[in-house]
């Protein structure tokens, strides 16, 4: 294939694909990386009702340096019961999550199981109905306001690869079939390009050609990684959704992986946003990182930041944990006490009080707020109030 019939990222010239990229308009405003913005019911309480849609709240504006801006995401899923199946309740799986993501880089989102890491990918992808609140620009357009049509086209540009390898692959598609369906139905080649297209994206991911006949029982965990990942790029993307891609593979073939994602962000510009239980794989990867606690994101800042300086309470507990490879050094585990509480009921507050050795009185009632306590470095903790208030003077 003639280097001319190749696009910026690599792959077959595709006159219709910038079409479908969601491009929005071409204003620019002065937001640092990460918006201060703080939910609209955080002023006591954690309520318990279905929050109004910000319509209090002046539209989020598009700066171009983002393909993805996130502003008090929420998404809550109701609690059914009784014969009439009355909602009596929600899972706040998500709420009120709130970061900018530039072109290609890689924002990391850690947090206990549960936290709600995978509920704020795929709410931001749309793949979990309506969101409860919040908005999602991608390109500068809101996700939620697109029509059917305009979905189904940025579905091409917003890819997602999941943990488990083996069940998110048809068994019964040969792989060539599974790498190319979606290209086939969204007529992103022309028919006589079809088999160099997938062929070319297949190289990519360290796949031969004569994978295409065979089916994913075939392959090893890394392997059908691999066609995972070729199945979402052959879509060029620009934004990546990876939920824990890694986890379910030996530390062996990781490595492999978490290199050939870095490989294909360099060739490619990819966006991800990476989501992980292994600290040292994220920060391995991640240019920027957000820590969630029981739907919130409760620090976040660039990878160094996060890791040489962690401020939240609940991230040093995290950090502590991660082994340092020098004997002499002794690690100082925090051991958190008690377990994660219900996203159905969350502490009022701080939603960490009831896990915090340093809580305070206010913690218990008032909902702290996000506060940047160096530049691009901010944290949701009522031990920085004096911090901040000093800093504004
Ligand atoms: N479809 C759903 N219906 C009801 N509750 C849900 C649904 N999906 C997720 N939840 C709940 O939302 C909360 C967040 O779940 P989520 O899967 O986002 O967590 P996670 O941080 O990705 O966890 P893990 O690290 O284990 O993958 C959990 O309490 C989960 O039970
Ligand atoms: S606000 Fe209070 S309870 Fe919450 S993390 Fe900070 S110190 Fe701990
Ligand atoms: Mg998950």
């Amino acid at each position: 294939m003639a280097d001319s019939d190749k696009n910026q990222k690599g792959f077959t010239q595709l006159p219709e694909m910038h079409s479908k990229s969601l491009r929005g308009p071409q204003s620019f405003n002065e937001h640092a990386d990460f918006i201060t913005s703080q939910p609209a019911e955080s002023k006591g309480k954690n309520a318990d009702k279905m929050p109004a849609e910000n319509s209090d709240k002046a539209p989020l504006e598009y700066d171009p340096q983002y393909i993805l801006q996130v502003r008090d995401l929420k998404k809550y899923f109701p609690i059914k019961d009784g014969m009439l199946s009355r909602t009596v309740g929600y899972v706040k799986a998500v709420d009120g999550v709130t970061f900018n993501l530039k072109r290609g880089t890689t924002m990391g989102l850690v947090g206990e199981s549960g936290c709600g890491k995978t509920t704020t990918g795929r709410a931001i992808l749309r793949l979990s109905g309506d969101k409860t609140g919040g908005d999602v620009l991608f390109n500068g357009k809101e996700v939620y306001d697109l029509t059917k049509k305009e979905l189904h086209d940025a579905r091409t540009n917003m890819q997602i690869i999941f943990q488990d390898p083996f069940s998110s692959l048809s068994p019964r598609m040969p792989v060539g079939e599974i790498i190319g369906e979606a290209v086939r139905e969204h007529k992103l080649v022309p028919k006589a390009e079809f088999d160099d297209y997938i062929d070319n994206i297949m190289d990519k991911c360290g796949l031969q050609p004569f994978h295409k006949d065979r089916y994913p029982h075939e392959f090893s965990g890394g392997q059908r990684q691999r066609i995972c990942i070729a199945r979402a790029l052959a879509l060029n993307p620009e934004f990546v959704v990876c939920d824990e891609p890694v986890s379910a593979l030996d530390v062996s073939i990781q490595a492999q992986i978490i290199n050939l994602l870095k490989d294909l962000q360099e060739q490619f510009n990819l966006t991800y946003l990476f989501i992980s239980h292994d600290l040292s794989v994220v920060e391995h990867i991640s240019d920027t990182v957000g820590v969630m606690y029981l739907g919130n994101l409760v620090e976040y800042g660039e990878t160094d930041d996060i890791f040489r300086n962690p401020l939240h309470p609940y991230t040093k507990a995290l950090f502590s944990a991660i082994p340092i490879p020098d004997p002499t050094v002794k690690m100082k585990r925090i051991v958190l006490e008690g377990s994660i509480p219900s996203p159905a009921n969350p502490p009022e507050g701080c939603k960490f009080h009831t896990r915090c050795a340093q809580c305070m009185e206010k913690c218990k009632h008032e909902v702290p707020v996000q506060r940047e306590i160096e530049p691009g470095h901010y944290v949701v903790c009522h031990l920085y109030d004096d911090a901040a208030k000093a800093s504004a003077e």
